[in-house]
C-alpha cells in the first residue's frame, strides 16, 4: 500500500512532538537523579540558590549541578531569576517534586520509569521470543516507586471515602471485623487503613518478598503488629474461606499471572455477606477511548511492567486497561453475583464493589 501524499505541516508537528518527548525522556532521567541524590529536597524550602551554594549544601559537583539546574528550569521544575542568576523552587514545584506527603507528589514516577528503562534489554528479548520480565528483576526500586506514587492517595481516600461508601461494612469495621488486602505491595493502603479501624484485624497477601518485608516493617512502625498479619502468598493460594468482612485489591489484579483464579479465590475468602472493593485505573472500554496522555502512561506502564510481569510467570498478561465492562465480566466469571462501580470521583482509580 502506498502512503498518502505527505502533509508537511502534520509531519513537522509530529517531529516537534517527538522532540518534546525526547526532551521529556532526558528530563525524567535527570529528575530521577535529583530525586535520588536529594537535590529536590535540598531546595524544597524555596530559598533562592546559586549552583555554587547548591554544591555546598549537597556536597555534589557544581558543574553537574549547573547543567542539571538549567535543565530543570527549562522543564519548569525550578524557577530561574536572570537578575542574580539564582534558581529557586516555588511552592507548587516543591509539592510535586519534594513533598512525599502531599497528593501532588509525583516524583515516584521518575523512579518507576527508570526502573523500567533498566529492563529494556530483557523486554526486547520478550518482544522477540515471548515471555516477560519477572517482577523481582525490576528490583526494590519499583516497589518503592509504586509505594511513593500511591501511598498518599490510599491514606487520603480508602478509610475516609471508599470504605464509608459501603456503610454497613464501614460499621462492621468500626465495631470490629476482619479485612484482607491482596496484592498489598509495601502496605501503602493496608497500614493506614488498619490504623483507622482499631477494633478490626487485618491480613495482607502479596507474592513479592521485598514488598512483604517492607509492608511488615511499616506495620510494626505503626504499632499494628498485634492485629496485622502479612504473608507472602499469591492471591489464588490464600488458605481462607468465608472469612473476611472485606477484601480489598487495589491496582493489582491486572498484574497477576492468573487474575481469574485470583478473583475466584477472593470471592471464596469473603463471608457470604461480605464485600470486595477492587480498584483499577479509570479507562474506557475501547482503545480509542484511551488515546491521550493518560492512555499512553497506562499502556506504556503496562507494556514495560504490568503485562510483562504477568507474562513472565506464564500468566495471562491482562494489561492495565481494565474497563468497567471487563471488570464486570471477570467478576461474574469468578462467581460474584454483583459488581457495581461506586459513585466515587477519583483522579486515577475507578472503584468497584463486588458481592457474592
Ligand atoms: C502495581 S502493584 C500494586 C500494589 C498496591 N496494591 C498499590 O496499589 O499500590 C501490584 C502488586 O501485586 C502483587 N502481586 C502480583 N501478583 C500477585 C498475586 N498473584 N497474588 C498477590 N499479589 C500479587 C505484586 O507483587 C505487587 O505488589
Amino acid at each position: 500500500m502506498k502512503h498518502d501524499v505527505l502533509d508537511r505541516k502534520k509531519a513537522a508537528a509530529l517531529a516537534r512532538q517527538v522532540g518534546v518527548d525526547f526532551g521529556a525522556a532526558l528530563t525524567v532521567a535527570l529528575a530521577y537523579i535529583g530525586d535520588r541524590l536529594g537535590i529536590f529536597k535540598a531546595v524544597a524550602d524555596g530559598a533562592p540558590f546559586t549552583t555554587g551554594q547548591l554544591a555546598q549544601r549537597t556536597g555534589l559537583n557544581e558543574r553537574y549541578l549547573r547543567e542539571w539546574s538549567a535543565t530543570m528550569a527549562a522543564a519548569g521544575y525550578l524557577d530561574y531569576c536572570p537578575r542574580d542568576a539564582t534558581f529557586k523552587m516555588n511552592s507548587e514545584q516543591s509539592a510535586v517534586l519534594a513533598s512525599e506527603d502531599t497528593t501532588y507528589f509525583t516524583a515516584g514516577g521518575f523512579q518507576y520509569a527508570v526502573a523500567c528503562y533498566r529492563q529494556i534489554p530483557q523486554l526486547m528479548e520478550a518482544f522477540r521470543n515471548g515471555g516477560g520480565v519477572p517482577f523481582k528483576d525490576f528490583g526494590p526500586e519499583i516497589v518503592e516507586a509504586i509505594e511513593r506514587l500511591f501511598h498518599v492517595g490510599y491514606e487520603t481516600w480508602v478509610a475516609q471515602e471508599w470504605i464509608p461508601a459501603v456503610p454497613e461494612i464501614h460499621q462492621r469495621l468500626l465495631a470490629g471485623g476482619e479485612v484482607a488486602e491482596v496484592g498489598c505491595g509495601a502496605g501503602q493502603c493496608l497500614v493506614p487503613v488498619a490504623a483507622a479501624f482499631p477494633n478490626s484485624r487485618f491480613f495482607g497477601f502479596d507474592v513479592d518478598r521485598t514488598s512483604v518485608e517492607r509492608a511488615r516493617n511499616k506495620g510494626e512502625k505503626a504499632g499494628l503488629a498485634n492485629r496485622l498479619v502479612i504473608d507472602q502468598v499469591a492471591a489464588e493460594r490464600v488458605p481462607f474461606r468465608d472469612r473476611f468482612d472485606l477484601v480489598m485489591a487495589f491496582n493489582c489484579i491486572h498484574d497477576m499471572a492468573h487474575p481469574r483464579s485470583a478473583l475466584a479465590a477472593i470471592q471464596g475468602m469473603i463471608k457470604p455477606d461480605g464485600a470486595f472493593l477492587w480498584s483499577e485505573a479509570d479507562v474506557g472500554p475501547r482503545l480509542e477511548d484511551n488515546l491521550g496522555p493518560v492512555g499512553r502512561t497506562l499502556y506504556g506502564a503496562s507494556t514495560m511492567h504490568c503485562m510483562t510481569v504477568s507474562l513472565a510467570q506464564g500468566g495471562e498478561g491482562l494489561g492495565s486497561a481494565i474497563s468497567e465492562e471487563l471488570a464486570r465480566s471477570l467478576a461474574t466469571e469468578a462467581g460474584f453475583v454483583t459488581l457495581q462501580r461506586l459513585p466515587i470521583k477519583n483522579p486515577f482509580h475507578q472503584v468497584f464493589l463486588g458481592r457474592k
